[in-house]
């Protein structure tokens, strides 16, 4: 089960909100709603589900809706209309005391503007939430110290933020959000303010810890790069309204409108594309055959080598004409004759193309890919990369 689910969620501000959402229904953009109306349409209709588990992206230019929809989530800002479900229970129709103790179990969050308390120390920050649900001293100084830990503030207790860098300050941020285990961090445009490099650094960070910790994220940036890089699953906001929701593949494979052709346009496909997506289907063929049956096989074919696996498709090695052509000739079987595992190019499915540059341009052979069973799925053909990422789309065999 999904562990959020938001069904045609929807906030107006302005006076007399509710009276927006029939024209949207009926198709109304922002813009003629505001002109119309003077409301405004912070999100319109936005239904999605979050798997437990998973860092969703909310992506979208500034005013596109983004903050107004996390918002939504923990009900800082009450929903207009629709429909939120946390877990199959319903947020909306929660009592202030079930509200506060959603907000108190189940989610945490961290802004951009990192909002510590400077008078307070790193550690006195991360146990403020905590403080204010009125858990006693003792057992929230423990439940910050674990995860002031976490994000690898150990030895800084006790320092004051303004003797942190940007970077800290955000570990800060995070390790406040994450202070009372809530089973959902929304984290919104966390990293926009920090620098590059440091940016890279958190989301690495951000990726192992959600790894180690299962967390389901909802993660709110304006930067594709940075959607593509932390996303499991994307939603590309414009205007209020959710324009297209998938995964990093999805999107930059299949753009859904203009908007998205145009989002992603600038990105570099080397870095998003893995092995998966640009290999083609591997000619193989079984130890228990021999050498002639190889050459007739690649003859058939059209090919200069082939893979050899067993019954179950794991990888043993491979075999070319030249390899095949002399086994015959001093009476070798397959598995003496070939190409042995270890000295295979191969690669994981997924591995990022630009990552494979370098293994393709060592070998004759094309690069293997193999699952972690060692189960061959595909081989990468040089000249089949280059056309996916000249933006040929629907190449490679997927099988
Ligand atoms: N409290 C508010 N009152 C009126 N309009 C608001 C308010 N908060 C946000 N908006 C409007 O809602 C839209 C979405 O804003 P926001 O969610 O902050 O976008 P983003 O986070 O993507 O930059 C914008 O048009 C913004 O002006
Ligand atoms: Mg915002």
């Amino acid at each position: 089960m999904s562990i959020i689910e938001a069904r045609k969620l929807t906030k107006i501000f302005g006076s007399d909100p509710k009276k927006a959402i029939p024209l949207l229904e009926q198709g109304w953009t922002k813009d003629k709603i505001l002109a119309e109306t003077k409301l405004t349409v912070g999100v319109n209709q936005a239904s999605f589900s979050i798997d437990p588990g998973q860092i969703f992206v909310i992506m979208g230019l500034s005013g596109s809706g983004k903050s107004t929809l996390v918002r939504l989530l923990n009900r800082l800002i009450e929903p207009t209309n629709g429909q939120l479900l946390f877990n199959g229970t319903d947020v909306l129709k929660m009592s202030a005391e079930q509200l506060r103790q959603f907000r108190r179990k189940n989610i945490g969050m961290v802004f951009q503007k990192f909002a510590l308390f400077p008078h307070r120390t790193v550690v006195e920050n991360i146990e403020y939430g905590l403080e204010i649900q009125g858990i006693p001293k003792k057992e929230r100084r423990t439940m910050a110290i674990e995860s002031l830990e976490l994000v690898g503030l150990h030895g800084y207790e006790n320092s004051y933020p303004n003797q942190l860098s940007g970077g800290m300050q955000q570990r800060v941020g995070l390790a406040r959000g994450l202070a009372n285990d809530p089973e959902v961090l929304l984290m919104d445009e966390a990293f926009s303010a920090l620098d590059p490099l440091i940016r890279k650094d958190m989301q690495d960070e951000l990726i192992q810890l959600q790894a180690k910790m299962q967390k389901t994220i909802v993660f709110i940036t304006h930067d594709l790069d940075e959607a593509l890089r932390l996303g499991d699953r994307i939603a590309l906001m414009k205007d209020g309204t959710i324009v297209q929701i998938g995964t990093p593949e999805e999107i930059m494979m299949n753009p859904a409108n203009k908007y998205v052709e145009r989002f992603i346009e600038d990105v570099d496909l080397s870095k998003v594309l893995t092995a998966t997506h640009v290999m083609s289907k591997a000619e193989t063929i079984t130890p228990d055959k021999g050498p002639r049956v190889a050459l007739q096989f690649m003859r058939d074919r059209g090919v200069s080598s082939l893979y050899v696996v067993d019954r179950s498709k794991k990888l043993l090695g491979a075999i070319t004409a030249e390899q095949a052509a002399n086994a015959i000739k001093v009476n070798e079987n397959l598995e003496t004759a070939m190409k042995p595992l270890n000295i295979i190019p191969t690669t994981s499915p997924d591995t990022a193309i630009n990552e494979l540059f370098e293994v393709m341009g060592q070998n004759k052979l094309p690069v293997a890919v193999i699952d972690d069973e060692g189960k061959l799925k595909g081989v990468i053909i040089k000249g089949l990369v280059f056309a996916a990422l000249a933006g040929n789309n629907g190449i490679g065999d997927e099988n």
